[in-house]
Order: structure tokens, then C-alpha cells, then sequence
């Protein structure tokens, strides 16, 4: 078990430069989850702390000591990754051993080792099968049973769920969960599946382009979200963003106006004061539309498609200025079998971003 940090780290691939400078405190114990989209750099910052990848500049220290040249071998990390990377030619409980015996561990002490693993993830009856023998989640499980033995201070892994399918990846999801609540130890967790982020993370961190853009438990993420691209990228049909206009000002307020709805408008608090006449961008997520007259004011949409799931339902919709939009309604079987629908919309419930993204309020 360990605390973890980064102190401006910086990674280039010859001249490019793909980490611009991260710091990051993990505490012991804690479970971290990066995210962003493909490219970001999540891999890298990731293989940065394992020491698969050197550092181009800064500082990242494990369990209070500066590991930047310290072989990935001696920093007491364990990594998982996407493929499982699993010896064919040996049985799980020799992939499991294998590592121990290799260093030389003592026999018993590695035997120990490799059944408390076994008993954690339950693959006592898969000791003697080989590789291929084995289910996608079966072969996840003996990867990660390989880097429990190694009784790791940081765990890293790296997509470990991407090639199961979606069910399995849940069960998995839940399993690993399980998994840091047993052994306490500090995990940090590469995903671009922001559900298995808001589900397993102590702490989020979301990367974008080579730049963490925020920190946060799950549901601050949620709650307050920096800018529009951790407001896109945190929460489950994704927040929508409708262009409008500010059209009044007041002290501490925006009002504003919604594209091709010149009386469609919302009083809104900002904490920096914002021209009349700027063009801004209102976000609403799916599930914070009200039933017509429940918000500040209305809104009318012609409805594409409506998809019931018994316990919510999801309206594809239009706006009068051609923006497409989702909305929720919980509980709702009805909802949508109209050509028009009309929703409330609340400025308790609504964000709203300037035109680079940056939040206003
Ligand atoms: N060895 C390398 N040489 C040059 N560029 C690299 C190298 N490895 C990665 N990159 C670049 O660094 C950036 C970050 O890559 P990285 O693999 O960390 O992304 P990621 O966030 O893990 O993406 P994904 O979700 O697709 O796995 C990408 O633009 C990638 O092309
Ligand atoms: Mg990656």
C-alpha cells in the first residue's frame, strides 16, 4: 500500500510532446481512474509510473521515494493490461507462480501466494488448465491473480475489461471493485468507459490531449464540471449543449436565449461577467428536463425517436434550430408518441459554458 505522486510530469516522443506537465496526488489506498478519449495519453502516463516508459521531465514518486530511475521491477507495482499477456505453454497456476519463482521466492511462500489468489478470484478449479482453456473473463482473472501474488504497493491497469462483452464486463467491474475493498491497496485504473469510471473510482481523473483538465470524486465530476468537455464527458446519455445567446445581464446573472427560440429563456448565476450578445452554450443532461410547466420556462422539440426501456425511457429530439437532443423520462412509456414535446427546462439544472468551453457558472 502507497501513496503515489506526480510532480509536473512531462513525456515527448522525440519532439512531441504528449504530456504536458501532469500533477496528481494519489492517497494510500485510493482508487484513481483516468479517462479521456483515445490518444489523450492515459496509456503513457500509466507506463510512465509502471517505468515502462522514461520520463522527459518532472517527478513521479511511490510510497515517498522519487522512482524515475528505479526499474519497473523495484518500484512494488503490478500492471494489467488489456491483453492479457498470459504464458500459453503454462498452466494458471504456473502463470501465477511464475514470477515468484523466477525471483527466487520461497517455495511455500509462493504456494501461500498463489491459493490466497486463487481464493480471492475464485479459479481454484482452473489451476491445471492452460490459457486457451479458458473464457476471455476466466484468462482477465488469472492476469490479474498474477499481479495480486506479487502483493503490489500500486496496482495499474491498463483497459483490463475492453475485450470482454458488455456482461461480463460488469460482473468484472463489480469483481474488481470487490477486489480493492479486500486488499485496500492503491489502484489507479485506465478506462475510456466513463460508467466503469463513475463506478469504481475513489477519484476521476479526466485527460485530455495530454493536460488532466479535472480532478474529482465521480459525483462532483457530475455535479460541477469544470468545462463543457468534462461536462460531455462525465454522465450517461451524454449532456446535451444547445447554442444560445446572452440577451440580458444583471448583476452576478445572465439571461439568456436559445438559439431559434428568442422566448425560450433562462436566468442563470455566472461567476464571470459575460457581454450581452455573447454567444454561449447551455448545458442540460438527458435527465434534468422536467415534465412542461416543473421548470423556469418550456421547451418545445419535434420528437425522431422515441426508445421505451421499461424502467426510462430516451426521446431523440430537434430543436426549432435543427440541434438534436436526448432527453429522459423516467418512468415515462408514453412519452414521445407525439410528433412534439414539450419539456421544463430549470436553471438550477442547466450549465453554462462560454464559446471555449469554459464553465460561466
Ligand atoms: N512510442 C510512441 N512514439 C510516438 N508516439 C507515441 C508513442 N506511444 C504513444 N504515442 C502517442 O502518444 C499519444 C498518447 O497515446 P496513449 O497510448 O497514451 O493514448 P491513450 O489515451 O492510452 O489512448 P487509447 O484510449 O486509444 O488507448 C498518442 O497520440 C500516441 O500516438
Ligand atoms: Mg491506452
Amino acid at each position: 500500500m502507497s501513496e503515489l505522486s506526480l510532480n509536473n510530469v512531462v513525456k515527448r516522443f522525440g519532439a512531441l510532446e504528449i504530456i504536458h506537465g501532469a500533477n496528481l496526488e494519489v492517497k494510500d489506498g485510493e482508487f484513481v481512474v483516468f479517462v479521456g478519449p483515445s490518444g489523450c495519453g492515459k496509456s503513457t502516463l500509466l507506463r510512465m509510473i509502471a517505468g515502462l516508459e522514461d520520463i522527459s521531465g518532472g517527478e513521479i514518486n511511490i510510497g515517498g521515494k522519487v522512482v524515475n530511475d528505479v526499474e519497473p521491477a523495484d518500484r512494488g507495482i503490478a500492471m494489467v493490461f488489456q491483453s492479457y499477456a498470459l504464458y500459453p505453454h503454462m498452466t494458471v497456476e504456473q502463470n501465477l507462480s511464475f514470477g515468484l519463482r523466477m525471483n527466487g521466492n520461497p517455495k511455500e511462500d509462493t504456494e501461500k501466494r498463489v491459493q490466497h489468489a486463487a481464493n480471492i478470484l475464485q479459479i481454484n478449479e482452473l489451476m491445471q488448465r492452460r490459457p486457451k482453456q479458458l473464457s476471455g473473463g476466466q484468462r482477465q482473472r488469472v492476469a490479474i491473480g498474477r499481479a495480486i501474488v506479487r502483493e503490489p504497493q500500486v496496482f495499474l491497469f491498463d483497459e483490463p475489461l475492453s475485450n470482454l462483452d458488455a456482461e461480463l464486463r460488469v460482473q468484472m467491474r463489480v469483481e474488481i471493485s470487490r477486489l480493492h475493498k479486500q486488499l485496500g491497496t492503491t489502484m489507479i485504473y485506465v478506462t475510456h468507459d466513463q460508467t466503469e469510471a463513475m463506478t469504481l473510482a475513489d477519484k476521476i481523473v479526466v485527460l485530455r490531449a495530454g493536460n488532466i483538465e479535472q480532478v474529482g470524486a465521480p459525483l462532483d465530476l457530475y455535479d460541477n464540471p469544470a468545462n463543457q468537455f468534462v461536462a460531455g464527458f462525465v454522465g450517461s446519455p451524454k449532456m446535451n449543449f444547445l447554442k444560445a445567446q446572452v440577451v440580458e445581464t444583471g448583476a452576478g446573472t445572465a439571461t439568456i436565449a436559445l438559439a431559434g427560440e428568442p422566448n425560450v429563456r433562462l436566468t442563470l448565476p455566472v461567476a464571470t461577467s459575460v457581454p450581452k450578445g455573447a454567444e454561449v452554450t447551455l448545458g442540460v443532461r438527458p435527465e434534468h428536463f422536467s415534465d412542461a410547466g416543473q421548470g423556469d420556462t418550456d421547451l418545445t422539440v419535434t420528437v425522431d425517436v422515441a426508445e421505451h426501456l421499461g424502467n426510462t425511457s430516451y426521446i431523440y429530439a430537434t430543436t426549432a434550430s435543427a440541434e438534436p437532443l436526448i432527453i429522459e423520462r423516467p418512468e415515462s412509456r408514453t412519452a414521445g408518441q407525439r410528433d412534439t414535446l414539450t419539456v421544463g427546462l430549470s436553471a438550477k439544472r442547466s450549465f453554462l459554458f462560454d464559446s471555449t468551453g469554459k464553465r460561466l457558472r
